[in-house]
């Protein structure tokens, strides 16, 4: 009998059936969520990747807060409506993405896995996913490109040697990427106590082909850099790093087409607040001129649902993605946003929202 019980039975089935088992080894259990996969990735990884990914700045109080506060948010929901059919799809720039779930950039993939991005991307392809590659690859970006299936968004570290910068540009342009995101939180890296700890170092043999060195310039990187960059590049530029509402305004001044509400995933200014505490506030003075982004802290499908309602179009997620490389390459990658996503799907139908647009601040118990 298909009742409505029938039918919620069946959407489960559907849904649990599009999670695939990671690639573990017999005897492992599956992980059920992106906790889980961390702690699959800690026996998988060395200890000085696993910290280079799961550590924060300082005293990592950032790191803990943007999980806290994400965790403090309380969801309120509303029955009987229909939620038979859920749409999660979102246009951003012209490009319709499946679900507002994207793959943050981080460096250094092939410290978490052989393959490096070269998985990362076919991980991204197999999720339906946007992957937003790092200036810091480990591999050639025109590599990454030939195994992409889906969207490549590039991430910009504006360098010291701006004709190095400008060739980056281009080349991101040329391998087809989409979207500019301009890192602008990071003109020195933070204190990274705990990474220092573990003794962090590239392996012999992995190399950053388009990033010469690490980041330590002092050449000042300013708004006039946003302009010289909107000068020659075709691409919509997005702004990462933004918590201060004013920031946000100068970026639409400054005639940017998007921005990224981050704090690098707590990792570079200690103290800074949550990003979901930020959020708000940001969208409140942007007020729908420009899309939004968000990342930090992002490990349920409620808290892509709070992002949303606070008023992020899509969220990105860094360290389980990292997480999931470690586990199981591509599709350890392809199971951290499979699993997010179902996730946000049965967010939506628990809480009565069929589509995205009609995830509000009406979804946040006040
Ligand atoms: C291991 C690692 C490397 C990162 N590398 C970069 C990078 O190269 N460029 C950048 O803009 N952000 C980088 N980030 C920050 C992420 O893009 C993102 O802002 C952050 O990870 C989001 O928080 P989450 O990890 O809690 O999801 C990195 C983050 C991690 C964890």
């Amino acid at each position: 009998m298909r009742d409505s019980n029938g039918q919620s039975r069946q959407m489960e089935q559907d849904i649990s059936h599009r999670v695939g088992a990671l690639g573990t080894s017999p005897g492992l259990a599956s992980p059920l969520n992106l906790f889980d996969i961390e702690r699959m990735a800690e026996g998988k990884m060395t200890p000085m990747a696993y910290e280079y990914v799961a550590s924060g700045a300082a005293d990592e109080l950032t790191l803990r807060w943007n999980r806290q506060a994400l965790d403090s948010i309380k969801l309120n929901p509303t029955v009987l409506t229909d939620v038979s059919q859920i749409d999660t799809r979102v246009t951003l720039f012209g490009q319709e993405l499946a679900y507002p779930i994207l793959i943050a950039p981080t460096a250094y993939h092939q410290l978490m896995h052989p393959e490096g991005e070269l998985a990362t991307a076919r991980g991204a392809g197999a999720a339906n996913a946007t992957y937003v590659v790092s200036s810091f690859t480990t591999t050639p970006m025109h590599e990454v490109a030939a195994v992409a299936t889906q969207p490549l968004w590039f991430q910009l570290y504006v360098r010291d040697d701006r004709a190095l910068t400008k060739a980056l540009v281009q080349e991101a342009e040329d391998q087809g990427c989409r979207v500019l995101c301009v890192t602008v939180d990071t003109p020195v890296p933070g204190i990274r106590n705990r990474q220092e700890k573990a003794g962090f170092a590239l392996p012999d043999g992995v190399r950053t082909p388009h990033m010469p060195g690490f980041l330590s310039e002092t050449k000042p990187f300013t708004w006039q850099d946003i302009d010289w960059l909107q000068s020659f590049t075709r691409l919509p530029i997005m702004l990462k790093g933004i918590i201060n509402p004013g920031d946000a305004e100068k970026a639409i001044q400054a005639g940017v087409s998007g921005i990224i509400v981050s704090n690098h995933g707590g990792r570079n200014l200690d103290t800074v607040p949550a990003t979901i505490e930020a959020l708000p506030r940001v969208a409140e003075r942007v007020n729908g001129r420009i899309p939004i982004l968000m990342d930090g802290g992002i490990r349920r499908g409620t808290d892509v649902l709070k992002a949303l309602a606070l008023g992020a179009q899509a969220v990105l997620v860094g360290k389980p993605v990292c997480f999931g490389l470690a586990c199981g390459g591509a599709e350890g990658v392809a199971n951290v946003m499979n699993i997010l996503r179902n996730e946000l799907e049965l967010a939506m139908i628990l809480t009565g929202r069929s589509t995205i647009a009609s995830v509000d601040r009406s979804v946040i118990w006040t």
